[in-house]
């Protein structure tokens, strides 16, 4: 995929700096280098949004050892950033995933706290700095993204201060309560204090930064600012809400296709019509209620409320952090309790749960939203979750029906979805049955009205408007 590797003298005049790149370097058995889409809301929201944009992306591929040199693949033009594999395991696996999502997810699990994987974020956010510094050029608007990257701000405004710097975190921000544990909260929001403008998913989130920044740095907010001093003299920081959305039309439009169509009936026909398919896609993680899904869909086969020849659950389920401890914990309870459904309840070539651990292509993940009479997005915590958007994008059929978790980003986007809260199984099982049992005409009123909204507010006008409110005037 890659080709080309000069770098642009002059610089980039707008460069997104994530730790993922949207490709993963992947080693083949026979020793050959191929890249693969890497996983993840960030990359399906920010790769339409770069496709477009002549700018720099600078990333990690995914891969520990020597950076690649820049390249250009599908109209992007990325930038490699190495990570040794002792820093993939200290910054990306330990404080990133092991520290930071835990402690941002309403501590589902407990996040650990170690020193020597602050030193490796430190290290390896100053090196985030220092690429996007030298791709940038004079004056560039330079937009950070995530809670891997919270220290790139402030080390990059010390690096260039002719920058305009953008901020975007995709995930939570916690309430103060629970951010105050973290043994290094002032540096945090001291790193983060360098954007001009930082966003957040909901302004719940934009909300728990101020007060962490009042409770931490001691400056006091005005409305959705702050004032800071360093430096350069005296600036203003804002911080508001802007929730990320996908490629709306393009999704649509991919669904629409007569491949993707015949591809989903063809799913139905494989899965038995006519019974009913409930669907579930998540990265494998453990704040995406997969285990509340899964014990909610069991007992309503032991209720004998669903059957396998009325009913069935696809679970799809990408890999993910599989290193990490509690990754690894997770996968083997959802992998027992699959069997244990599948062992009390499925018939001869009839499962009662399908489990895929797998990551698709986008053709084939539109085809089974298309197929899907029941979406189930269950999640415990999330800032988004941008696979409610995208059930919502490929129904041109106006069928289907959304259950969603009230604890996403998307819930507030969402009104017409059927709201549930995932700790509270009977009410998960109910509202299941009522989705999976509701009457044609209220399945298109109210995805008619979940699409308008999905169509209109897509990741296109995400971008501009959180870019138009960092380039416009400084207030
Ligand atoms: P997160 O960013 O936490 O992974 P989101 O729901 O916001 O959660 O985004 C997940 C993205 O990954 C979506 O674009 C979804 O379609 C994609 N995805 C999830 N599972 C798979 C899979 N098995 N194969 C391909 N894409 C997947
Ligand atoms: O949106 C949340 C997010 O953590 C992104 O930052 C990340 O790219 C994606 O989910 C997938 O996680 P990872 O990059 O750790 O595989």
């Amino acid at each position: 995929m890659p080709t080309g590797s000069e770098v642009v003298p002059d610089g980039y005049e707008f460069v997104v700096v994530a730790n993922r790149l949207p490709v993963d370097r992947q080693v083949e058995a026979d020793g050959t280098t191929s890249w693969r889409r890497s996983p993840g809301g960030l990359v399906t929201a920010l790769e339409p949004v770069m496709q477009k944009a002549d700018g720099a992306w600078v990333g990690w591929s995914g891969a520990p050892g020597e950076a690649d040199a820049p390249f250009d693949a599908d109209g992007m033009r990325l930038v490699p950033v190495p990570l040794s594999a002792e820093e993939v395991a200290d910054y990306y696996e330990g404080f990133s995933n092991a520290t930071l999502w835990p402690l941002y997810h309403d501590v589902i699990v407990a996040p650990e706290f170690h020193r020597d994987w602050w030193d490796a974020y430190v290290r390896v956010n100053r090196r985030f700095a220092e690429a996007a510094a030298e791709q940038a050029s004079h004056g560039a608007t330079v937009w950070v993204q995530d809670y891997q990257l919270q220290l790139v701000p402030a080390v990059l405004r010390g690096l260039r201060p002719d920058l305009r710097i953008g901020f975007f975190n995709h995930i939570p921000f916690p309430p103060f309560e629970i951010f105050a544990q973290l043994p290094w909260r002032r540096q945090v929001i001291e790193g983060l204090l360098g954007a001009d403008l930082l966003g957040f998913q909901r302004v719940q989130d934009a909300n728990n930064f101020l007060r962490a920044v009042r409770r931490t740095a001691g400056l006091s907010t005005r409305g959705q600012s702050v004032r800071v001093q360093d430096a350069a003299g005296e600036r203003r920081v804002r911080a508001h809400a802007f929730p990320i959305s996908i490629d709306s039309a393009g999704l649509d439009a991919m669904a629409r296709r007569e491949d993707v169509v015949r591809r989903a009936a063809e799913i139905r026909a494989e899965l038995g019509s006519p019974r009913r398919i409930a669907l579930g896609v998540d990265r494998l993680d453990y704040t995406k209620g997969i285990r509340h899904r899964l014990k909610a869909w069991g007992e309503l086969l032991e209720d004998g409320k669903v059957t396998p020849e009325d009913s069935v659950l696809v679970q799809v389920a990408t890999p993910s952090r599989e290193r990490v401890e509690h990754y690894r914990v997770l996968r083997d309870e959802i992998e027992l309790t699959v069997g244990r459904i599948n062992g009390d309840h499925s018939r001869l070539g009839t499962p009662a749960v399908h489990y895929l651990h797998h990551s698709y292509p986008r053709e084939e993940m539109a085809a089974l939203f298309l197929a899907a009479d029941v979406m189930l997005v269950t999640s415990l915590r999330d800032g988004m979750n941008l696979v409610a958007k995208e059930y919502v994008a490929s129904r041109h059929d106006e069928r289907g029906v959304l259950v969603l978790s009230e604890f996403t980003g998307a819930a507030d986007d969402l009104p017409q979805a059927l709201k549930v809260n995932p700790h509270d199984i009977d009410g998960l099982k109910e509202t299941i049955l009522r989705a999976l049992s509701m009457p044609d005409a209220e399945q298109a009123r109210r995805m008619r009205a979940l699409r308008r909204r999905v169509l209109d507010r897509d990741v296109a006008r995400w971008a501009d408007s959180f870019l138009s409110a960092l380039q416009g005037p400084q207030p």
